[in-house]
C-alpha cells in the first residue's frame, strides 16, 4: 500500500469488527483513499461501494474492490507484470519532471516508470489489467521514491529506498462483488444505492490530497501537465475546481452536515480527529439527528511525516513536531440496540 496521509491502516481491525457487529452486507467507503477500508470489508463478505475524488484512489478501486479476484485470470496478469518488469527504461516527462527537475526518484526508476506507463496505455488500455498494472506501477513507485511521504517536497539526500530497483508486483486481488466511483462525496451521497452501512473518512484539515499525491494524479491520468514550483505541482492544484470543501475552515461544517443528512445508509461511521476544525461535540451535535450516537476515542501513532519533523518546500527540516500522539474519534450512528452492539465489540 502506498504511504498516506490519513490512512487508516490501524483503524482497520476496529473498523472491522464494527462492521461485523453491525451485522452489515453491504458498506460504502465514500473517501476511500488507498481503499484498505473497503478492502477489509470485501474480505469479511461485504458488498462494497468506493469513492474517491482522486484519479489514483479510483484505479485502486477499481483493482481491489470492483473487480472480483475469484474470476479474474490470474495466469494472464502474472504474465503481464513479469513482462512490463523487463522494460527497458527509457526516460520521458516522468524522469524529467520528478527525477531531474525534482528528485523524488532516481532517474534510472523514473526511465522505467515512464517506459512501463507509456506501455500500460498502449497494449492495455482496453483490459481488465489496465487499473490493476496501474496500480501495481503506483506502489512499486512508492516503494522507492525519495519523500516523507507527501508530494509537497522530496528529502535533500536521496532516501536509502530511493537506491532500489523499481519492481511491480501483484496487487493481490480480492474475490467478492464491489463497486468503485469517482467522484465528489457531495454530489454522490444522495444517489448511490442504499446500504447498510457507511463510512466516512473525509479530510479534516486544509492538507489537500490533491497536492500532496499530484504524482499519482499525473502518473494516473498520464496526462504531462505544465508544472509549477519547487515540488513541480501539476498547475491544475490551483484551479478552484481541484478543491474539495472538506479543506475549507468556512465549509466543513455545511459540508459534514449535507453528508450526514444525504448518505443512504443505516448505519454511519465517521472518522475524525483532535487535530481538525470541529470539535467532538459540534460532531456529536451534527449526528444526533440521525439516530443514537456514540463515539469511540482511538490514541493512535501521528503520521510518520509529522514525527520526523516539519519541512518546508525544497526538503529541508525547518521545525520539530509539537506532538507525537492524535486521538482518532470513531462516531458511530444509527438505531440504538445495533449502535450499542457495535460499541461492546469494540471492547473484546
Ligand atoms: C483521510 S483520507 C481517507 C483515507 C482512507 N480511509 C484510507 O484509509 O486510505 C481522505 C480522502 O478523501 C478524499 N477526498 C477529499 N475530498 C473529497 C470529496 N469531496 N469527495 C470524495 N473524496 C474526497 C481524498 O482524496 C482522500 O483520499
Amino acid at each position: 500500500m502506498i504511504k498516506y496521509l490519513g490512512s487508516k491502516r490501524t483503524l482497520v481491525p476496529l473498523l472491522s469488527s464494527l462492521a461485523a457487529a453491525s451485522g452489515a452486507q453491504t458498506a460504502l467507503d465514500l473517501f476511500t483513499g488507498t481503499t484498505r477500508v473497503a478492502q477489509a470489508f470485501k474480505r469479511q463478505g461485504l458488498t462494497v461501494s468506493a469513492v474517491d475524488l482522486a484519479s489514483y484512489s479510483e484505479a485502486f478501486a477499481r483493482t481491489w474492490i470492483s473487480l472480483d479476484g475469484a474470476a479474474a485470470n490470474q495466469a494472464e496478469l502474472t504474465a503481464a507484470l513479469a513482462d512490463l518488469n523487463s522494460t527497458v527504461g527509457e526516460p520521458g516527462y516522468f524522469t524529467k519532471t520528478f527525477c531531474e527537475d525534482a528528485r523524488y526518484f532516481q532517474p534510472q526508476n523514473g526511465a522505467k516508470v515512464d517506459a512501463i506507463r507509456n506501455r500500460i496505455e498502449s497494449e492495455y488500455k482496453n483490459s481488465w489489467m489496465y487499473h490493476p498494472l496501474l496500480t501495481s506501477l503506483i506502489l512499486a513507485a512508492d516503494r522507492v521514491d525519495s519523500t516523507t511521504g507527501l508530494q509537497m517536497a522530496f528529502l535533500k539526500s536521496w532516501a536509502s529506498r530511493s537506491f532500489n530497483q523499481l519492481e511491480m508486483r501483484d496487487p493481490g486481488l480480492i474475490a467478492g462483488e464491489g463497486f468503485a466511483y469517482r467522484g465528489d462525496a457531495l454530489d454522490l451521497a444522495a444517489t448511490l444505492p442504499p446500504t447498510d452501512l457507511a463510512y466516512l473518512d473525509p479530510p479534516y484539515n486544509q492538507h489537500r490530497y490533491f497536492a500532496n499525491y499530484h504524482i499519482w494524479e499525473t502518473l494516473t491520468r498520464w496526462d504531462h501537465p505544465e508544472v509549477y514550483g519547487i515540488a513541480n505541482k501539476r498547475i491544475d492544484v490551483r484551479d478552484p475546481d481541484t478543491k474539495s470543501a472538506f479543506n475549507s475552515k468556512r465549509e466543513i461544517s455545511a459540508s459534514i452536515e449535507k453528508l450526514l443528512t444525504d448518505v443512504r445508509a443505516e448505519t454511519l461511521i465517521l472518522s475524525y480527529n483532535n487535530e481538525s476544525w470541529l470539535s467532538k461535540d459540534d460532531l456529536i451535535a451534527m449526528c444526533e439527528p440521525r439516530g443514537h450516537v456514540a463515539v469511540i476515542e482511538v490514541d493512535f501513532k501521528r503520521y510518520v511525516g509529522a514525527q520526523i519533523g516539519i519541512f518546508n518546500q525544497a526538503g529541508k527540516k525547518v521545525g520539530e513536531p509539537k506532538h507525537q500522539r492524535n486521538l482518532e474519534y470513531v462516531v458511530l450512528v444509527g438505531e440504538r440496540k445495533r449502535v450499542e452492539k457495535m460499541v461492546g465489540a469494540s471492547k473484546t
